[in-house]
């Protein structure tokens, strides 16, 4: 079967799908983009995901071109003609194509749109049972991080760095205090059982998984404490973790090297996944907390 993407309204084999060379996001990185991850063949927390892609859309004037209904229908499609049990759905819409100038194109512009989906194994991943390892860098981004930006070249730096080392993830730091993973939210519990991670402001994109996650533990009777945290502060605690559409819940077992906790996946980490892979398994998830 050959892969299905989505570009422009139509859905065509990956091969025959092109994009202008004067698309501006291509230019500019003038556009925004989603993911959400795929469980049994159906999306995991879409409406949260949709509402996040109108605001990024507002957020740099950019008109939605569907409808959350529309959105939702195209890329439970675009899963179904890929077959996709496990993975992830990746939505893309930029500010369209023009002669390469920086204001905006004329008005009536048409956005460019493009989906594809990406196979990975999501229930059961080996990572999630070992735990992994981070490293922290500085986060070198611009100060709108709210806005889930295409422009993602310190999150690329920062990605490599950590390749590099040989690890999953980096947390990316400012002023001493981790804002978030280079594509995730960085979370960690403390030796009294709080559940801690960064207040939403601009420094940090407003995670959709963050936000299950904080009404899980709440549900757990864990105390949640949205506040920064510094380095030495996660080097020090029981468990940590970070949360992203693509990797749900990851333990961290060490960051710089220094092993977290007992160096291995948390018992209150490995329950957060859990109960948040039961219900994403059971489509549940949305209503359990709308
Ligand atoms: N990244 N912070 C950053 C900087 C991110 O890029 C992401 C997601 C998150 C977690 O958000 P969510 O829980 O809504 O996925 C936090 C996606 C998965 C990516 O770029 O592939």
């Amino acid at each position: 079967m050959s892969r299905i993407v989505f570009v422009n309204g139509a859905f065509v084999p990956y091969e025959e799908a092109s994009i202008p060379i004067m698309d501006r996001g291509f230019l500019f990185g003038d556009g925004i983009y989603e993911v959400a991850a795929v469980i049994g063949g159906r999306l995991v927390d879409e409406a949260a995901h949709l509402a996040r892609l109108d605001r990024s859309l507002k957020a740099i004037e950019i008109a939605n071109p569907y409808s959350t209904a529309q959105w939702t229908e195209l890329m439970s499609e675009l899963a179904r003609r890929n077959d996709l049990d496990q993975g992830l759905v990746y939505v893309e819409v930029t500010r369209g194509v023009a002669e390469r100038d920086f204001p905006f194109p004329p008005a009536g512009t048409p956005p460019t749109v493009v989906m594809f989906t990406q196979a990975k194994q999501i229930v059961g991943a080996k990572a999630a049972e070992t735990g992994v390892a981070v490293i922290t860098t500085p986060d070198l981004r611009w100060k709108r991080r709210d806005i889930k930006s295409v422009a993602l070249l310190a999150q690329v730096l920062a990605k490599q760095e950590a390749a590099r080392a040989g690890v999953a993830e980096a947390w990316m730091v400012e002023d001493g205090y981790v804002t978030e993973g280079s594509s995730s939210t960085a979370f960690i519990i403390t030796r009294d059982d709080r559940l801690v991670t960064r207040p939403l402001s601009n420094a940090v994109l407003p995670g959709i998984t963050r936000l299950a996650v904080m009404k899980l533990a709440d549900e757990m009777q864990l105390t949640v404490e949205e506040r920064l945290f510094t380095v030495e502060e996660a080097l020090a605690a029981r468990e940590a973790f970070y949360a992203s559409a693509s990797a749900i819940v990851m333990p961290v077992v060490a960051i710089d090297g220094t092993a977290i906790g007992e160096g291995a996946p948390g018992p209150l980490t490995r329950r957060l996944r859990a109960l948040y892979l039961d219900l994403a398994g059971d489509g549940a998830l949305a209503s359990r907390f709308a």
